[in-house]
């Protein structure tokens, strides 16, 4: 696989993306945050139409490259650009965020808010909760919980294991019944 440093301590190995995908619901989604394509190949591998973005150019091409690698470039449209302003142009079932956590000192705070994921996770969680009819949301392990409180009628959240270790949480939003 073609990887940079930050795309390889942020890459979603593929036994964790088999367990994320088998949760997502329909047939299109849109991965808001593709790094080197450690999403959105875990999304097709799972047979998903995937649209994949990414705000560095690098790490598409990067991404295009790996997807090849794991025969599922078909099935998957990549774009360069900042998720928060492309979001709102377009829609699809499902929508997968793993936007940035701050770099490997995130573990080091005691607790992590929707205000430390850049762009802001709550922001990027209101903008596409209005565009699909599930978001999708990786926390790490330290994300404090009651920040969800607002959305507990509609969310549930699954730990994600590699073997035997806790590696992260994900979240599951119901979203909008979007009509296309
Ligand atoms: C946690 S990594 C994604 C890892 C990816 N899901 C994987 O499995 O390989 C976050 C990515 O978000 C990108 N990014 C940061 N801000 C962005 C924005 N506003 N719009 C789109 N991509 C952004 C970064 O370039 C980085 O590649």
């Amino acid at each position: 696989m073609r990887i940079d440093i930050e795309g390889l301590y942020s890459l979603a190995q593929q036994s964790i993306m088999d367990q994320i995908s088998a949760l997502i619901v329909g047939d299109s989604v849109i991965d808001a945050f593709c790094g080197v394509g450690g999403s959105a190949i875990g999304l097709a591998r799972a047979g998903k139409k995937v649209i994949s973005i990414d705000s560095n150019a690098e790490r598409i091409e990067m991404a295009k490259y790996n997807a090849t690698l794991f025969g599922v470039s078909e099935q998957i449209e990549f774009m360069v650009g900042n998720s928060l302003k492309l979001l709102p142009t377009l829609h699809a079932d499902a929508i997968f965020l793993d936007p940035p956590w701050g770099g490997p000192d995130y573990s080091k705070q005691r607790k992590f808010y929707f205000k430390d994921f850049a762009p802001n996770g709550r922001e990027l969680l209101e903008i596409s909760l209005a565009r699909a009819r599930q978001v999708s949301l990786r926390l790490p392990k330290n994300f404090e919980m009651a920040e969800l409180e607002p959305y507990r009628d509609r969310v549930k959240v699954t730990q994600n294991y590699l073997g035997e270790k806790l590696m992260h949480f994900t979240a599951y939003f119901e979203g909008a019944t979007y009509a296309a």
